[in-house]
């Protein structure tokens, strides 16, 4: 693995301007450089590159990124395989990490398990292709079928025939162990082939290696099941795999969407007709697993239902953290019984294209017409759908988001907006006070003596006292002004006060308050602002919570009260210690900024740990996470910039 010395060293190294020019044409335009975008087509140049901000941006298909990122756009590159194609390219030496004698022993076990997966594939392959049965009985089912034999090969699809131990003998006579053929699933405890008179679906992990199998019975039996897959193994996790991902990964990115489908020979037709941004679910409900797979290549899934009412429902049910993961889900419904494959191969594929396109319906406005459709002239029913609708739109994390679909559905349900907008944040409310909870139940235990440890009574601290922890301050600062100036106006042109912009500015970060009292309150205004009541000083006096209504008293009474002090004595830097009197404006924004800052930076220090533990583990994820460490930099330096601060 490649240590993290390394990998920033090449990130430093790396000119965007030398590496995009191995690709494109590149001249000089004043400070920067342009060209023909190798992303799109077209003949006057759009394509730029910043060679003072190390990014490149095309202004037609708007596309940007740096080094990295445009080897892994231009040319599917994954992270590590852009790393060493840059140490390459500058004749910088990788320092990798040495393994362990342990590791190293794992990595040839997991190795092995791979291997004889491949012959197996190999195995099933030959009979299919190379022998009578296998043509007269398999390759012949797949060609009635309708799939070619590109498609059969590219994906390693084979035959097993209906003989009871023969791929059995045959690798443990080429030297494989039998207790690995049984730890793969490839042989029964009894000594016995698993997959018998069946066509194989060979399943590929996304670096293309086999991991197991599906295996299809040729003829219609109800008795035995369709399919039989490959049992959980050390290295097949069904819930982790997307089949057909490995093939995809790059129409993906290109097309950045994910087709999601659910049976192999979905994948297997689409792909043929050159969709190839498809993988399949194999018949499961999505994981979250599956879902942050496709995360990697795209934001955007469409999912193709089968036309069966009562399946589809089962699975909207299940489309609840898709959008937590903030993604953009569409769904398409295909008519009454038919799955993509039958579909496809009854309409062609430009008429499939079509309509995959047209029909793709936007998931909550999806689940509204559905439930809208089934529910009419029923309360009882219709309130059940409310609450669905509410939940999944609350799980969105976008609040911009969150609020068009509250608008879009209120309207598609035919309700008051208001009333969704109520039950949105009592969900919210309730999603937060849980985690609250959770927070608070994880804290004690932390606190509680551990068996065998001696209970000393915490030595009571003033307050005062303590050094204001975490972000504090930086919290304290902005609730300040809310409650002291959050009725002002702060864009008069615009009637936006000034509480609604300090909100709409830390709406992404408003469950990320280290001080609770600080965070509820926040949270509150955010609330409230969203039902059009005011947030300002009189309403903050008048608060019903003791504990609130005291702080605002004290934060009103006494502006200076951590001004100069708190500079002196825990060095922190201040740049507005007074309260303002008329310029909200300019110390809303000055506040804003400090607490981004400290988010920033928060968010770097959690970030490195992560590297860290990714390191330790020897997982090449952690790469992923440099790039964001680097990201998160270049932002928060931006920000100190502008605020007078020095960050070291
Ligand atoms: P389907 O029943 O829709 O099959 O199951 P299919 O993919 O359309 O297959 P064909 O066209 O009839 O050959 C969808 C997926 O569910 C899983 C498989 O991954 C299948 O592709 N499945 C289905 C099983 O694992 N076992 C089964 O018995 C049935
Ligand atoms: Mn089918």
């Amino acid at each position: 693995m490649i240590k993290p010395k390394s990998v920033e060293e090449v990130l430093e190294t790396a000119r965007i301007e030398e590496v995009v020019q191995d690709f494109v044409n590149l001249k000089r335009r004043g400070v920067n450089m342009i060209g023909l975008c190798p992303f799109h087509a077209e003949k006057t140049p759009s394509f730029t590159v910043s060679p003072s901000k190390g990014f490149y941006k095309c202004f037609g298909c708007g596309k940007g990124g740096d080094s990295v990122n445009f080897l892994m756009e231009l040319e599917h590159m994954e992270f590590p395989e852009a790393i060493r194609y840059l140490a390459k390219k500058y004749g910088i030496q990788l320092e990798e990490t040495e393994v362990s004698q342990e590791v190293r022993q794992e990595q040839q076990y997991q190795e092995s398990l791979f291997l004889v997966n491949e012959f197996a594939k190999k195995y099933y392959q030959e009979q299919l292709f190379n022998t009578d049965l296998g043509k007269s009985v398999g390759l012949n089912y797949f060609r009635e079928r309708g799939f070619r034999e590109e498609i059969l090969k590219k994906f390693g699809l084979g035959f097993a025939p209906d003989k009871t131990d023969a791929f059995t003998l045959r690798a443990t006579h080429a030297g494989y162990n039998l207790d690995v053929l049984k730890k793969l699933g490839l042989t029964s405890q009894y000594g016995r082939d698993f997959f018998r008179n069946r066509v194989m679906f060979a399943i590929h992990n996304l670096s293309g290696k086999v991991i197991g199998f599906g295996g299809r019975i040729l003829v219609k039996d109800v008795k035995a099941p369709k399919y039989i897959n490959t049992p959980e193994t050390e290295i097949y996790n069904k819930s982790k795999v997307l089949y057909g991902a490995f093939f995809a990964k790059r129409a993906i990115r290109k097309e950045d969407e994910c087709i999601l489908v659910e049976g192999y020979t979905d994948v297997l037709s689409l792909h043929q007709a050159g969709i190839e941004n498809v993988a399949a679910s194999s018949g499961t409900s999505l994981t979250v697993e599956q879902i942050r797979l496709v995360k990697r290549y795209t934001e955007n899934i469409k999912i193709l239902y089968d036309g069966d009412l009562a399946g589809i429902k089962a699975a909207l049910r299940g489309m609840g953290m898709v959008l937590e993961q903030g993604l953009n889900v569409k769904i398409v419904l295909l008519p009454e019984g038919e799955d993509p494959d039958s579909y496809l191969q009854k309409v062609g594929v430009e008429a499939f294209r079509e309509y995959i396109t047209q029909q793709a319906k936007d998931f909550i406005m999806f689940q509204a017409g559905l439930l809208q459709e089934e529910a009419a002239g029923d309360p009882v029913k219709k309130a059940k759908l409310i609450k669905d609708i509410v939940e999944s739109i609350a799980r969105i994390p976008d609040p911009l988001k969150r609020s068009l679909y509250v608008r879009e559905c209120a309207r598609i349900m035919e309700v008051e907006e208001q009333l969704l907008v109520n039950e949105a944040n009592k969900v919210v409310a309730y999603q937060f006070k849980k985690g609250q909870q959770e927070e608070e139940r994880a804290r004690l235990k932390e606190e509680a003596p551990q068996p065998g440890e001696v209970f000393a009574p915490p030595v009571p601290q003033p307050r005062e006292k303590q050094a204001p922890t975490g972000d504090e301050f930086q919290e304290k600062d902005i609730i300040r002004i809310l409650i002291a100036g959050g009725g002002e106006v702060f864009d008069p042109e615009e009637q936006v006060s000034v509480a609604q912009y300090i909100l709409a500015n830390i709406e992404d970060v408003l469950d990320s308050f280290d001080f609770p009292l600080y965070g509820r309150i926040a949270r509150e205004c955010h609330k409230r602002l969203l039902d059009n009541q005011p947030v300002d000083t009189t309403y903050f006096l008048n608060h019903p919570d003791e504990e609130v209504r005291q702080l605002a008293v004290n934060l009103l009474s006494s502006p200076y009260e951590y001004s100069e002090n708190w500079e002196k004595r825990w060095d922190i830097f201040l740049s507005s210690q007074k309260m303002p009197d008329e310029n909200f404006e300019k110390d809303s924004t000055q506040a804003l900024k400090r607490f981004k800052l400290r988010k920033l930076n928060k968010m770097i220090r959690q970030n490195a740990e992560k590297i860290r533990q990714l390191f330790e583990q020897k997982s090449d994820d952690y790469m992923l996470y440099l790039k964001l460490d680097q990201k998160l930099k270049v932002m928060r330096n931006e920000l100190a910039e502008e605020l007078g601060t020095v960050v070291l």
